[in-house]
């Protein structure tokens, strides 16, 4: 029998992730099933632990519940520490290793496919929830020149910014808490939407002169095209939506399950044309 694996989540009806680890499977010739599991809301950790109890391998974990995973898991790697959150859940024994494979996902999207510098840049990131949680350490660890988290309501951004004050020492012009408000005239280099604004057709509050020369507009909402987007296309921006971030955040998670690297480019052309 195949070993199974799926993605977990509420709703989760929509999420290619069966479709993308489907195509590595045949791609590296690796026997899984993955399918789609609709946890009830208030049933999160029931479902996953039935899931390992009948010998499933990994979850994927998506919306609602990376937090509850995080909870769930008996030990954690990496990202998943500092994030608090887990999007890949490894069933080694008896035991749950937790996982967190966004941030990764966001930079090899980034730096490999969009051929982005982090290094030395100033760059914003748009949002305070769990969405920024799972990037902004791995943002950090390129080191950037400033870094700047805006967020509608601003002690979540305050929070989120202490809660990694370990991993601020080695940006130079530090990296601080903003109202949308304050964002003026301080163009930025790369500019991250991790905000849901997107889903409700919205954008947040943003100035004129936010882009750079050069810059780099990122929308980690994918399959349409945001107001954000929009916003920094119709000003010549380069922009890219995050369906190369699922695509890499997958990979990461392939390979963390199997051991092997998936080519990641033919999956994310794939998708982009079925769609
Ligand atoms: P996720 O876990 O997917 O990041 P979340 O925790 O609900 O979801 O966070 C959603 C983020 O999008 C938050 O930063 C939220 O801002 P608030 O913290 O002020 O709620 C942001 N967001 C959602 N709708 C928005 C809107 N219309 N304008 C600006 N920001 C918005």
């Amino acid at each position: 029998m195949s070993d199974r694996y799926a993605v977990v989540g509420n709703p989760v009806g929509h999420s290619k992730s069966p479709l993308i680890h489907a195509a590595f499977a045949r791609q590296t010739g690796q026997d899984i099933a993955y399918d789609r599991l609709l946890a009830p809301l208030d049933a999160f950790a029931v479902t996953a632990k039935r899931f390992f109890h009948e010998g499933g391998h990994g979850l994927n974990v998506t919306v609602p519940f990376k937090r509850e995973a995080w909870d769930l898991v008996d030990e954690c790697e990496g990202a998943a520490l500092s994030a608090e959150a887990v999007n890949t859940i490894k069933r080694v024994g008896n035991q749950l290793i937790g996982y967190n494979t966004d941030g990764k996902g966001l930079l090899a999207d980034l730096e490999h496919n969009l051929g982005a510098t982090i290094t030395g840049k100033r760059v914003l990131l748009m949002g305070a929830g769990g969405a920024s949680y799972g990037v902004l350490q791995p943002l950090l660890e390129r080191k950037p020149d400033l870094l700047i988290v805006a967020n509608r309501t601003l002690d979540k951004a305050e929070r989120l910014v202490r809660h990694f004050h370990q991993h601020t020492a080695a940006v130079p012009q530090g990296v601080m808490a903003r109202p949308y408000e304050n964002l003026g005239g301080q163009p930025f280099d790369l500019v991250v939407n991790a905000t849901s604004a997107g889903l409700e057709g919205v954008m947040p509050p943003l100035p004129e002169n936010l882009f750079a020369p050069g810059a780099i507009a990122y929308d980690m909402v994918y399959g349409i095209e945001t107001r954000f987007l929009a916003f920094a296309r119709s000003r010549g921006v380069r922009c890219a939506d995050g369906l190369g971030m699922l695509v890499e955040q997958a990979a990461e998670s392939f390979f963390i399950w199997r051991g092997v690297r998936p080519d990641t480019a033919p999956v994310i052309a794939q998708l982009r044309c079925d769609h």
